[in-house]
C-alpha cells in the first residue's frame, strides 16, 4: 500500500489557532491503522528508511537537524507568547510545527519537536530553556543526595507525546517521523553545569573525581532517555535518534569509559523494536568508531570529517548522515551547491547508506529559502 504524504496545506484538515483541534480526540483513526497497518510498515519503504538501512534509494533523503522552529515565520507566529518548554506540552502545537518544515522544504523526514530536556523537566527537574541561551537547571545536580530528584520516567509523564506522536504519523503518512532523546552524557552536562557550558569542568569533575556517582547518574539518564525514546517509538516514530552533541569534549578511552556504557543501554532498550537508530554528536571525529559500537544503525559526523574518510572509522555496516557545514547556508546558492556535491560525492566513495544532513542544527539565522533549495539540489543531484 503506498499513501505518499503530500506536503502542503490542501492535505491538513480545517484547523484552529496553533493547528488544532482536528475534531473529536481518540475516536480518529488513521486509515491504515484502520486496516492493521503500523506508521512503521508505513514508512518502511520511504527512501529516508531505505537510506538507514543501506538499502536502494530513488533520490539521497535529506532532513535537517533543528528543522522545526528556528527561523521560519510560520514557526515565530505558532510561538507568539508561548514558552519553550509549554510548546512542547501541547499536542496540536507540537504536531503543527513539526509539519512545518514538511510542508515547506518537502523534506524526507519529519523530527518530533521537542528539546533533550522535557524527559527532565517532565520527571520533576526544576528548569527552564531561556530564549538564545539552552536548558538551565535551577539547582544543579552535584552529589549523591542530589540523584534521588531523578526518578525513572513513565510513559504517563509524557502523555502529550504519545498524543502529539499519534496525531502526526496519521498526518504523515508515508513520511518518517525521527524521535530522539538526548544522551546520558550530555543531559548529564547540563544538569552537572546548571547550564550550557565550553569546558564541562564540574562535570568531568565528577566524572573523574567521583565515578561511581558519575556511573550512577548516568546510569539513571540513560533509563529516562530509553523511557523518554520507547514512548516515541510505540506511538508511532519511524527512526530514532540520540543527540550526543557535546560528547566531542571527550577523549575516545573516556568516552568508551565514562559515556558509552550508559549510552549502549539506550541504544539496547530501542533495539527491539527494529526502527534503525541514529548517534549524532559534534566534534567527535575521533569518537566514530566508537559511536557506531554503542548500538548505531546510522552514524552522524558533523562537517569536519569527510564522509568516505568516516565510514573507514565507523567500518562496515553502518549508514552515515551528513555533513554540511550549517554555516554554508548563508552563502550564495552556487556555492551551497558546491559545497554539498562535494557531501555526495564523499558519501558516494564511502558506499554506505547515507542521509544527507547538516553537520549540525540549522543555524537561527539560516535563510528557509536556502534550506528549500537545497533539499531540491540534493533530490535532483542524486535522482536514478
Ligand atoms: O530538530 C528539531 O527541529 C526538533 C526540535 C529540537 C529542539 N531541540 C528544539 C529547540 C531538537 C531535536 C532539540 C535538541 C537539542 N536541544 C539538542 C541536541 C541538538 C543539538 O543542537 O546539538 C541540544 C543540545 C538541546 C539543548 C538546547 N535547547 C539548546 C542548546 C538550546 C538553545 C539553542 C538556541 O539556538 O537557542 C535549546 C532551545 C531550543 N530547543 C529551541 C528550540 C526550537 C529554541 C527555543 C527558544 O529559544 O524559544
Amino acid at each position: 500500500m503506498d499513501v505518499p504524504f503530500r506536503p502542503g496545506p490542501a492535505v491538513l484538515p480545517p484547523r484552529g489557532p496553533c493547528g488544532g483541534p482536528r475534531g473529536r480526540r481518540g475516536a480518529w483513526v488513521a486509515p491504515w491503522e484502520d486496516r492493521g497497518v503500523s506508521a512503521h510498515q508505513q514508512t518502511a519503504a520511504s527512501p529516508f528508511i531505505r537510506a538507514c538501512r543501506g538499502e536502494s534509494v530513488p533520490h539521497t533523503p535529506v532532513w535537517f537537524m533543528r528543522q522545526a522552529g528556528r527561523s521560519l515565520p510560520e514557526y515565530l507566529k505558532v510561538r507568539e507568547g508561548v514558552p519553550m518548554l509549554e510548546s512542547c506540552m501541547r499536542p496540536e502545537l507540537v504536531t503543527e510545527i513539526t509539519l512545518q518544515p514538511v510542508r515547506r522544504h518537502g523534506v524526507d523526514a519529519a523530527v518530533y519537536f521537542s528539546d533533550i530536556v522535557v524527559p527532565l523537566k517532565a520527571i520533576g527537574i526544576d528548569l527552564d530553556i531561556k530564549p538564545g541561551v539552552g536548558p538551565v537547571v535551577a539547582d544543579p545536580v552535584r552529589t549523591r543526595a542530589d540523584l534521588a530528584r531523578l526518578r525513572p520516567l513513565e510513559p504517563d509523564d509524557v502523555s502529550y507525546v504519545t498524543e502529539a506522536v499519534g496525531m502526526l504519523t496519521a498526518e504523515l503518512g508515508a513520511t518518517p517521523l525521527i524521535g530522539f532523546t538526548g544522551a546520558p552524557f550530555t543531559l548529564a552536562s547540563y544538569l552537572i553545569e546548571g547550564g550550557p557550558s565550553r569546558t564541562y569542568e564540574h562535570t568531568k569533575a565528577m566524572m573523574y573525581g567521583e565515578p561511581e556517582l558519575w556511573a550512577d547518574l548516568v546510569d539513571r539518564l540513560a533509563d529516562i532517555a530509553a523511557a523518554f525514546l520507547t514512548v516515541q517509538i510505540e506511538a508511532g516514530a519511524s527512526a530514532v535518534q540520540v543527540f550526543d552533541s557535546w560528547a566531542g569534549a571527550l577523549a575516545p578511552a573516556d568516552y568508551r569509559r565514562y559515556a558509552m556504557p550508559a549510552s549502549a543501554k539506550v541504544f539496547d532498550a530501542a533495539a527491539g523494536y527494529g526502527v534503525p537508530r541514529i548517534h549524532f554528536g559534534v566534534g567527535t571525529g575521533e569518537l566514530l568508531g566508537l559511536m557506531g559500537e554503542a548500538g548505531a544503525d546510522v552514524v552522524g559526523v558533523d562537517w569536519r570529517v569527510p564522509l568516505d574518510e568516516a565510514a573507514r572509522r565507523v567500518g562496515p555496516g553502518k549508514a552515515l548522515q551528513g555533513n554540511l557545514d550549517p554555516a554554508v547556508l548563508f552563502a550564495p546558492t552556487a556555492a551551497v551547491e558546491t559545497k554539498a556535491q562535494e557531501v555526495l560525492d564523499a558519501a558516494a566513495a564511502a558506499g554506505t547508506g547515507h542521509v544527507f544532513n547538516l553537520g549540525h542544527g540549522v543555524m537561527p539565522n539560516t535563510p528557509p529559502d536556502a534550506l528549500t533549495r537545497l533539499v531540491d539540489f540534493v533530490h535532483r543531484a542524486t535522482a536514478v
